[in-house]
Parts: structure tokens; C-alpha cells; sequence
């Protein structure tokens, strides 16, 4: 009896521990990584942290009924935004208390930090005290691989890895919460699976452009091992030689993959363990915090002499610059519906006149700067100091209250696009004013990176930041406004500052790293624009999924780079030979390989003289099969205590 009794309870033990070990391994999160963007901090008191509680208590409650939930807490400046993003294969136990999990300890990793970003196998949380919603951000981009490689035929897998994904990201696209997992076999014995996920306040246009770069960078740095992922504030993909998802439970015909129903508990020990030493190849925000302190250097520099000499025609102080929002107000009408230029990057764009007579283009920004006024006046300052006939000049600010405006020159014929793009105003642009037009972006894309005082990159160069004025004589707008703002983002998604997909060069899109190359790679994208009278995206979705880029490649290739030209020009009879030197050059700037592409000043050179002979292009970038030159590798433990991946930048990856 006594026997029995103790058997069985034993038994119950048992269960009770097999239980525990069964809700443990499947409820509890497994921490990944965390991102602390060191830029600014807060004061543990300050009314930023309370909002930051709150908003984060908002997050907790609701982490058992969404997969994916953003909120907002606070007044500005001290409002807190944040969001939380759980896979959607997941249990609301688990989605709660990943979340519970995440918000408590990335109080701990990156305390005080204003922006921050936290990521488990299950679920990522990410804050900040600017709006991080609807927008989507590929920077910066997190690349993992785990340790172990695969046994054998690496050539092998990596193909069907790419066929793997790129299935995944046209299913994630495509479902309503932009969502995929799926499996291929590789060997008889052994299968890969993928999982890609997009965060849902994207629209699937982007969620397939936020996922297709990450698998490209992917499969670019792919050297045979057993497990990958791709970390973006808007997207992830992963892939392991082990089932690590569930098969989607939400409808019987979901249920599919048959391989992916082994119980969950060997998946997740191995999963803690093929994990448990990843290699992390970590874009250099390290570039951007050198531009950053090198600005600071020149800012130093030219701020000493400010109030001591005046150089005729100088803008030396900040009164000269700053303007009273009456004026402002006045000039537009009380920024009147007719006056309303637009919706540009960072806010409503207005036509205004001041008493004077002069005509003036108003950027009344929609949100904070994310910088003090005392900040912003010094950068305004600076921006107004560039002055070249192919930029459009920044005349001045104003701030009251809340109202941050920037004023402009007035440009009157609108931008670029309207007339490219335009079947019918195409025609107002004869061979003559588009030569002029490149020529003269070319010429301010050039002052920009070598002739101003500062080193200014663009990075969102395209036909929509280039207006006209009354002579069709074109000038750049939007340059220096990565300066004027700390923040990396605009309302809509075909305006920011990050750069628009199509334009951006591919170790920006893919790695988040720039230079003046990636501006030189959107000048040559802009140019075959201008000639060809074809959006970048244009050609995606008709016959093989070819852009601009591999379109004008072909052409090239085959000797018949002619096809590429607007055919209204070729109406037009202009000299086609320089035609087809527009495409040579803007061929040499879009060249995958860096340090191929010529820098601005070749371009102008090249533009200038026919007499300079051109070398041949290589070929761009198709994105899908790219071959990194500089990526860093990070050794990251996971198990032990985890270091913030800035800072543990060691090696770099071989060529
Ligand atoms: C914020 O705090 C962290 C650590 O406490 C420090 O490393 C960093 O330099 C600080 N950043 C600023 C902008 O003060
Ligand atoms: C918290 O803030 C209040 C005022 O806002 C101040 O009086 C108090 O000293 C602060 N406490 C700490 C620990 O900083
Ligand atoms: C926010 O929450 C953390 C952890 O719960 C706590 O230590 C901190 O004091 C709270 N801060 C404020 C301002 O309430
Ligand atoms: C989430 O973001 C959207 C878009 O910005 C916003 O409209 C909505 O109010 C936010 N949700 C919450 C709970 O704040
Ligand atoms: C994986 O392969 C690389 C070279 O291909 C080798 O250096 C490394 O030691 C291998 N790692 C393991 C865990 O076998
Ligand atoms: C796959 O791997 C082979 C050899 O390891 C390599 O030659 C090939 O370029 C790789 N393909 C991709 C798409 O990475
Ligand atoms: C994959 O492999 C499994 C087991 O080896 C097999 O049953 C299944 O038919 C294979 N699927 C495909 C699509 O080849
Ligand atoms: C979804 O992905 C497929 C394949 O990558 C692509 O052809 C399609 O255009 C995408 N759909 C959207 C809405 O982006
Ligand atoms: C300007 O417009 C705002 C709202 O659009 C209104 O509240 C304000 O009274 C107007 N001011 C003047 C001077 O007309
Ligand atoms: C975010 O915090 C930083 C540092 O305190 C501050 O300079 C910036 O203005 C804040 N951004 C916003 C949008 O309030
Ligand atoms: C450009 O603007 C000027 C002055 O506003 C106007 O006369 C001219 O017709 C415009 N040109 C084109 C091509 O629209
Ligand atoms: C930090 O934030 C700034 C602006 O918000 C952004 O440009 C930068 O990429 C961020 N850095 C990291 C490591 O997230």
C-alpha cells in the first residue's frame, strides 16, 4: 500500500516536474539581443521615464491579446512611444511573458537610454521618444549566424536556403499580419527551415522590400552554417536546420508542414543551444557617430569667430536667420489651404510672400526635431551657410511654441518627377534642359561633398528632391536635414531621410553603411531615370521581376543601350551620342562595387569634356546576388553576460 502510495506519488512528481519543465521551456522567452542607441539619455526621474512606465505597463496588458501593439504615452517632448512585436506562431502565454520579460530587462541593459530596441527568439520590443510607428526603418541592420556549420555541400544548401526565403517573403507579403513560416527538405534526412516577419504597420509593399534586403544580405554573407538571422526595427527572417516555429494553428489548412510537429521541447533546447554562440555582423554606426563628432569639430571651428569678423554677404548669427512666426504667418495666409504646397519630408510645405515682395517656400514641421532650439538655430545656421546655384536655399527659421518652421527660396516650377514621369509634361523636356539638369545636379551633389565646409551626404537623392525653377535650372532640396533632425524618419514612406528603396545603394540598404558613394549610386540611378524617362521600380513585376537597373544592364551588355532612351527624346533627334554617355556614367555610379563608382568630382569631369575616355561599367547591384566587401563580425556570447553590439565590434570580415 505504502509502496503504491509512494509510487504514485512519485509519478505525480514526476509529472508535476515534466509539467514544469514543459510550461517552462514553453513559456519562458529566449533573449536574443538588444540594440541601446546611445545618443541621448534621460534622468531616471524625469517625466520621459513615468511616461516610459506607463507605456510600457500599456504594452504588458495588451501583449496577451495582440501580436503586435503600439502605444504612445505623454505630452511632447517627454513623449514615450513604444511597440512590441510578437511571432505569430507563438501562444499569448508566451507573447506576455516575452514582452514582461523584454520590458523588464531592457530597463536594465540600456538604462535611461531615450531609443532602445530588445529582441527574443519570441518577440521584440522597441521605445523611443520619437514616433517609431507606420514607418519603416531597414537601419540598422543586425546580421546573425550561428556557430555551427553545415556538414557538407554548402553550394547546395545556400540555393535552396535562397528559394526557401525568397517563397517565405512572398508568402509574408501577401498574408494579413505579414507572416510566414515554411520548410524545404534538403537532403533526404534533413530540411531547412525559415520563418520572415514583417512588423504589421507596414504595408506590404515595404514589408517586401524591408524582408528582400535582409534575405539578400542574407545569403551575401552566407559561409555554411547552420542557422542565420536578420534582424530590422521593421522586419526579421531566420532560418535553422531544426524546426523552431509552430505550425500555424489559426486555420486547419495552415497546417501544413508535417516535419514541424516534433514536440516543442527538444526544439527549443536545441534551439538554446545552436544558439548559444552567435556570430553577429554589425553595421558601423560607427560611421555615423565619426560624421557626427567631425561635424561637431567643424561646428566648433567656425562657431569661435561668429561674432568677431562679418564677410560680406555672410550669414554670421542666428538673428540674421531667424524669422518671427507673424511674418510667417502672414506670408502664408495663416498657412492657408491655398497656399499649401505640399506634403514633403518632415511636414506641410506652403507658398508664402513676405512684405518685401519675396517669395518664399515654408516647411512647417509636423513633430519635434528631436533636437533643443539652442541645437537646432546652430544647425539651421549652418544649412543656410550652403549656398550654391544648384541647391535650394535655406533662407531661415522660426520657432514659437511648438511651431519649428524652415524657410525656403521659393522654386517655382515643383520637383523633377512631375515632368520625368509625366507622359505629357515629358515633353517639355527636350535632350538640351535634361543635360542641363543632370549636369547641374551633378554640380551640386559635387559642392555638397568636396566644395562646402562641411561634408555633407545627401542620402535621399531622387527625382522628387530635385525642383526647377523658372529657367527649368534644377536645384536639391532636402540636403542637410539629417542635420536639423536626430531622427531617422519621416510621416510618409516615400519621403525620408533614411533614403527611398530603388535609390539607396546596396551596402546602404543592406548594411546601413554610407558614403558619398551611395550618393554618387543615386545620382547614376536619378540619371537613367532622367534619360529614360522610367521610374526606378518601374520595371518590378512585368517580366522577371527586372528593374531599371538590370533593364539598362542587359541593354548595355547586348548593345542596345539605345532602348534605354525616353523615346520622346528620341523624337526630339538630340545628340545621341551623349545620350548614350549619360548612360555610360550613370552605369559607372550605380556599380555594386564601391570603390568602382567614380566620386562626384569624375562625374562632373566626365559630364564636362567628351575628350575624357570612359572605362566600362561592371555590373550593379540586381540584390540578389551580391558579394559584400566590409561587413563587421562580432563574437557574441549569449549565454554569458551580453555585451550591446556597438561596442563589441572585433574583427573584421574577411574581404
Ligand atoms: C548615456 O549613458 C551611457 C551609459 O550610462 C553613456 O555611455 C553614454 O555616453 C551616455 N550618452 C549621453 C549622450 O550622455
Ligand atoms: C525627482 O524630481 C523631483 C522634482 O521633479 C526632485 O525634487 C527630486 O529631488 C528628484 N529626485 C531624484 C532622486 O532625482
Ligand atoms: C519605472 O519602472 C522601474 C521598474 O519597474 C522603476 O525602477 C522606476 O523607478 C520607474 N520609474 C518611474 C519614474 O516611475
Ligand atoms: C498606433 O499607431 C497608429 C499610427 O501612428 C496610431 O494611429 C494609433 O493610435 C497607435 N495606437 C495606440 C494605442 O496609440
Ligand atoms: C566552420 O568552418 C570554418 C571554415 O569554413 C572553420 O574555420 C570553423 O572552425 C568551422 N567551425 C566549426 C564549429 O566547425
Ligand atoms: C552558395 O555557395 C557557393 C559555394 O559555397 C557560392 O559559390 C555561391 O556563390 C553561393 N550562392 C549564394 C547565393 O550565396
Ligand atoms: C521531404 O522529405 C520527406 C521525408 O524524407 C518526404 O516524406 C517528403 O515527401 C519530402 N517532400 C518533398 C516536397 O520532397
Ligand atoms: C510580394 O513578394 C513577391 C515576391 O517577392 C513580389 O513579386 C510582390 O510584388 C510582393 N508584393 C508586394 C505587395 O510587394
Ligand atoms: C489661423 O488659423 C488657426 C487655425 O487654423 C486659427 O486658430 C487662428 O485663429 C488663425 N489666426 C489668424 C490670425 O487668423
Ligand atoms: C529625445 O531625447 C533627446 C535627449 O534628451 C532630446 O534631445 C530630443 O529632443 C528628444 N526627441 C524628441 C522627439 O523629443
Ligand atoms: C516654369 O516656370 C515659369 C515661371 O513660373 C513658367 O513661365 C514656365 O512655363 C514653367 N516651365 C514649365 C516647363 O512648366
Ligand atoms: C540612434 O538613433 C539615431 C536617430 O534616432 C539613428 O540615426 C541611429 O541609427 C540610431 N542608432 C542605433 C544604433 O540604433
Amino acid at each position: 500500500m505504502m509502496k503504491i502510495m509512494a509510487c504514485s506519488g512519485l509519478l505525480f512528481f514526476f509529472s508535476v516536474m515534466v509539467m514544469q519543465y514543459f510550461l517552462l521551456t514553453t513559456a519562458q522567452p529566449t533573449y536574443t539581443f538588444h540594440s541601446c542607441n546611445n545618443t541621448a539619455n534621460y534622468t531616471s526621474n524625469s517625466s520621459f521615464s513615468v511616461n516610459l512606465n506607463l507605456s510600457f505597463s500599456y504594452l504588458n496588458a495588451n501583449a496577451y491579446t495582440n501580436r503586435f501593439y503600439n502605444t504612445s504615452t505623454g505630452q511632447l517632448p517627454d513623449k514615450a512611444y513604444s511597440l512590441f512585436l510578437c511571432r505569430a506562431d507563438i501562444s499569448p502565454e508566451l507573447c506576455q511573458n516575452c514582452i514582461m520579460d523584454a520590458s523588464e530587462i531592457i530597463r536594465d541593459r540600456c538604462p535611461n537610454q531615450e531609443e532602445a530596441f530588445i529582441m527574443y527568439d519570441e518577440c521584440m520590443l522597441r521605445y523611443s521618444n520619437r514616433s517609431i510607428f507606420s514607418v519603416m526603418e531597414i537601419i540598422p541592420p543586425c546580421i546573425f549566424f550561428s556557430q555551427y556549420n553545415i556538414s557538407a555541400d554548402s553550394g547546395r544548401f545556400n540555393s535552396t536556403l535562397a528559394g526557401l526565403m525568397d517563397g517565405l517573403v512572398a508568402k509574408a507579403n501577401s498574408s494579413s499580419d505579414l507572416f510566414a513560416t515554411g520548410d524545404v527538405n534538403y537532403t533526404s534526412l534533413s530540411r531547412i527551415y525559415g520563418l520572415a516577419q514583417c512588423t504589421p504597420d507596414i504595408s506590404p509593399v515595404e514589408c517586401n522590400n524591408c524582408l528582400h534586403v535582409s534575405v539578400t544580405a542574407m545569403l551575401s554573407l552566407f559561409h555554411g552554417k547552420q542557422g542565420g538571422r536578420v534582424f530590422r526595427p521593421s522586419c526579421n527572417i531566420r532560418y535553422e536546420i531544426y524546426p523552431f516555429y509552430q505550425p500555424r494553428a489559426a486555420t486547419p489548412a495552415d497546417q501544413s508542414p508535417p516535419a514541424s510537429s516534433t514536440s516543442s521541447l527538444p526544439d527549443n533546447k536545441g534551439n538554446e543551444r545552436n544558439t548559444s554562440n552567435v556570430v553577429i555582423i554589425v553595421v558601423p554606426t560607427t560611421v555615423i557617430v565619426i560624421l557626427l563628432i567631425v561635424s561637431i569639430c567643424i561646428f566648433l571651428k567656425m562657431r569661435k569667430p561668429k561674432d568677431n569678423f562679418q564677410t560680406a554677404g555672410e550669414i554670421t548669427n542666428v538673428e540674421s536667420v531667424q524669422f518671427d512666426f507673424s511674418t510667417i504667418r502672414s506670408a502664408t495666409d495663416n498657412f492657408s489651404d491655398e497656399n499649401k504646397l505640399g506634403k514633403g519630408g518632415f511636414g506641410e510645405v506652403y507658398r508664402g510672400r513676405l512684405s518685401n515682395g519675396q517669395e518664399i517656400a515654408v516647411k512647417r514641421l509636423s513633430r519635434n526635431s528631436g533636437q533643443g532650439d539652442v541645437e537646432f538655430k546652430n544647425e539651421v545656421l549652418l544649412v543656410a551657410k550652403l549656398q550654391h546655384r544648384n541647391l535650394v536655399r535655406l533662407l531661415g527659421f522660426c520657432l514659437e511654441g511648438n511651431e519649428r518652421l524652415l524657410i525656403y527660396e521659393f522654386v517655382p516650377n515643383t520637383s523633377l518627377d512631375h515632368y520625368i514621369f509625366d507622359p505629357m509634361k515629358r515633353a517639355d523636356l527636350d535632350w538640351e534642359r535634361r543635360y542641363k539638369i543632370i549636369a547641374g545636379i551633378a554640380r551640386g551633389v559635387l559642392y555638397l561633398h568636396e566644395d562646402s565646409r562641411l561634408r555633407i551626404i545627401h542620402r535621399d537623392l531622387k527625382a522628387g528632391n530635385i525642383l526647377l525653377d523658372a529657367k527649368m535650372n534644377p536645384k536639391i532640396s532636402d540636403f542637410g536635414l539629417a542635420r536639423l533632425f536626430i531622427l531617422d524618419q519621416t510621416e510618409g514612406s516615400t519621403n525620408r531621410i533614411v533614403g527611398t528603396y530603388g535609390y539607396m545603394a546596396p551596402e546602404y540598404a543592406m548594411f546601413g553603411q554610407f558614403s558619398t558613394k551611395s550618393d554618387v549610386f543615386s545620382f547614376g540611378v536619378l540619371t537613367l531615370e532622367i534619360v529614360s524617362g522610367q521610374k526606378i521600380t518601374s520595371f518590378r513585376d512585368i517580366e522577371n521581376t527586372e528593374y531599371l537597373l538590370s533593364y539598362a544592364w542587359r541593354n548595355w551588355r547586348e548593345g542596345t543601350a539605345s532602348n534605354l532612351i525616353d523615346p520622346t527624346l528620341k523624337k526630339g533627334g538630340g545628340p545621341k551620342a551623349e545620350m548614350m554617355r549619360c548612360i555610360h556614367i550613370s552605369l559607372l555610379c550605380v556599380q555594386q562595387n564601391v570603390a568602382y563608382r567614380p566620386d562626384m568630382a569624375s562625374v562632373v569631369l566626365m559630364l564636362n569634356s567628351d575628350s575624357i575616355a570612359l572605362s566600362l561599367p561592371t555590373q550593379p547591384p540586381s540584390f540578389m546576388e551580391s558579394n559584400v566587401q566590409s561587413a563587421t563580425l562580432v563574437q557574441l556570447d549569449i549565454n554569458g553576460e551580453k555585451t550591446n553590439y556597438e561596442v563589441s565590434v572585433s574583427e573584421l570580415y574577411p574581404r
